[in-house]
């Protein structure tokens, strides 16, 4: 087997073949690494791993950290989130959940959000359930200079809970809330690995521009999204089993969709790795 690696769209994606994450090659590694740096989101085709062998293998992409959820995480392996088409929201309503079914990107409602999302197809549905994903670089690229001058001072406080977040979210403990308190980050954030600039928003998890008047807040957030997740910065990722796909949420957004027939079954494994504070 060897490794190839072949662009999947335009702005964004590629995909890895002829590789094993059970045992890797040499150079592989490096590979992978350079080829999700370049295109943001990298899908490695037709894998089979045992839980464990998974959540060892992608430390290949960064050093693994704790997920923030305990109701979905793996009975097993703790570290691994389970996100399927199982999901209720045990604390709250008790009805079905699809976890990140709106714009959004990992964690942003932390301090020090996760760099790297890996998630693993292990059971996808026949039809439904892909994955978007949005290239947050090119979106700040194509903003006018007037704009990047506008928003290059600006921060924004996210919040775990946002009055702005677009889907639902599962309800989650009194200690848990505590213990993620408003952080503030800013509208543009600079990758530490490419030196690039990227327009860092979470139309999820974003509650206010620092300084500026609700309504006038709310209008540049809402300016932002929509030029962001237009269909040209756009690639949207239709599973097969087998397939990791890998995203860096310093220079992406995504979002799920719950459109697969009823009765299908969607069971994904879901790692994440360390990062920085955005700056
Ligand atoms: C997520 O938002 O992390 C999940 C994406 C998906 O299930 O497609």
């Amino acid at each position: 087997m060897t490794l190839t690696i072949s662009k999947l769209g335009d702005r964004l994606g590629a995909v890895a073949e002829g590789v094993d994450m059970n045992a890797l090659k040499a150079g592989d590694a490096e590979a992978l690494r350079g080829a999700l740096l370049d295109n943001l989101v990298l899908c490695v085709r037709g894998q089979k791993l045992e839980p464990q062998a998974y959540f060892d293998a992608m430390g290949v992409f960064g050093k693994q950290m704790p997920q923030p959820s305990a109701s979905s995480n793996h009975p097993v392996v703790k570290d691994l989130l389970i996100l399927s088409s199982e999901d209720r929201d045990v604390l709250g309503d008790g009805k079905r959940i699809v976890v990140g079914a709106a714009w959004h990107t990992d964690d942003s409602y932390r301090a020090v959000p996760c760099s790297l999302t890996t998630l693993y197809g292990v059971e996808v549905p026949p039809t439904g359930g892909d994955t978007q994903f949005v290239n947050m670089y090119a979106a700040y690229d194509d903003l006018p200079d007037a704009t990047k001058a506008r928003i290059g001072p600006l921060r924004v406080v996210h919040k775990y809970d946002s009055s702005r977040k677009g889907n639902k979210i599962a309800k989650r403990t009194a200690e848990d809330m505590a213990a993620m308190p408003d952080v503030i980050h800013p509208m543009v954030r600079t990758h530490p690995v490419t030196g690039r600039k990227a327009l860092y928003l979470n139309p999820n998890r974003m509650e206010s521009v620092v300084g500026l008047a609700r309504a006038e807040s709310d209008a540049l957030l809402d300016e932002m999204t929509a030029h962001a997740t237009q269909l040209k910065y756009q690639y949207r990722h239709k599973w097969r089993q087998g397939d990791i796909v890998v995203w860096d949420n310093r220079c992406t957004m995504h979002k799920a969709n719950g459109d697969y027939p009823q009765g299908a079954r969607r069971y994904m494994l879901r790692v994440i790795t360390e990062g920085t504070a955005p700056a």
